[in-house]
């Protein structure tokens, strides 16, 4: 069952997650970063509470960690509604969205975590329930068999995906609003980690959010759980301060290196400069090297790796390129 604010228990809530849930920013005014993102949501929502409308639907996408899912519930925030969460994956049949959409209430917001999971036979009803607010459902089975319509509240689909690739075209055609979250700069990781120490009453100085927010590949989710860990190395060490020397320790202890990348994207990296010889090889060649699951390479290593620059897709398969060469200390062999 889904709950009002709250993550579905059909979600991995992590350790790590629980102490991000207080660390979220409530409304826009607290969220730092996707400035773009930002000023176009607030017209929206702005248009919309002034024409009493539910607001479009929306569909946000990128790799994961950047704010989905904490934007999904400010915009719950700022348009005064009721936000329910789910995840493709947690509804298993068409009863299951029925169950979910006859329960929201006028301009009320779903929210659908991978969204590019949802089953054909849930998609389908979903999208009569998007574009004119209707649930046509089957009751009954062999000849007797009918379809009955219900009149559903108007609501607003908020739906989350890090492949906006995988998503058909009929569903991605139903979202009014689509926006792509960027990877965050260094400086307003730094601002996040500045804010999430304050939230948990850690003093920090500036130049250790700056060197923590270097390494954290973009990524909120990332920058929060190594403010936590340098947290713990200043405690025992007894100081009361994370300042520069702790997080460089807290970040070398866990071989994360000066480009925020660690030991997997290190393994990714060497297997294709090393085995693959540097020549362009497919993502499930990498997988099957380097033992890493396809998916995971494809969504959380891979972008921020093309993002830095360290890999080039081309139509024949992913490449190193100079820079990783260098980074990994070997001698250049390619183009370019
Ligand atoms: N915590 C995680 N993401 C954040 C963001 N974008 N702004 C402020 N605090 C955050």
């Amino acid at each position: 069952m889904i709950e009002d604010r709250m993550i579905a228990p059909e979600f991995d809530i992590k350790e790590d997650n629980e102490v991000e849930v207080s660390l979220r920013p409530r409304v826009l005014e607290e969220y730092i970063g996707q400035t773009k993102v930002k000023e176009n949501m607030r017209v929206y929502i702005k248009a919309a509470l002034k024409r009493d409308e539910p607001l479009d639907h929306v569909l946000l996408y990128g790799p994961p960690g950047l704010g989905k899912t904490t934007l999904a519930g400010i915009i719950a925030a700022e348009l005064g509604v009721n936000i329910k969460v789910t995840s493709g994956p947690a509804i298993e049949k068409p009863g299951d969205l029925a169950a979910i959409l006859t329960s929201l209430e006028r301009n009320d917001l779903l929210f659908i975590d991978e969204i590019h999971r949802l089953k054909k036979s849930v998609e389908e009803v979903l999208y009569p329930a998007l574009e004119d607010f209707n649930l046509d459902i089957m009751i009954g089975k062999g000849p007797s068999a009918r379809s009955i319509r219900i009149d559903l509240p108007k609501f607003t689909l908020v739906g989350a995906t890090t492949k906006a690739g995988a998503l058909s075209g009929p569903l991605r055609d139903r979202f009014g609003i689509i926006h792509r979250l960027a990877m965050y700069t260094v400086e307003e990781l730094a601002q996040i980690v500045l804010r999430s120490a304050r939230i948990l009453e850690i003093e920090i100085t500036k130049e250790a959010a700056e060197e923590i927010g270097a390494r954290s590949r973009g990524t909120p989710r990332i920058a929060n759980r190594l403010l936590k860990r340098a947290r713990d190395f200043a405690e025992i060490e007894n100081k009361n301060k994370i300042d520069f020397e702790v997080a460089r320790k807290t970040l070398d202890r866990l071989e994360i290196d000066e480009f925020g990348l660690d030991e997997i994207d290190r393994k990714i990296l060497d297997t294709m400069i090393t085995k693959f010889a540097g020549r362009p090889v497919g993502l499930e060649a990498i997988a099957a090297s380097t033992g890493e699951d396809r998916d995971t390479i494809e969504d959380v290593y891979e972008p921020y790796l093309m993002q830095i620059g360290f890999i080039n897709r081309t139509p024949r398969g992913r490449v190193a390129t100079r820079l990783a060469y260098e980074h990994l200390g070997v001698k250049y062999n390619g183009e370019g």
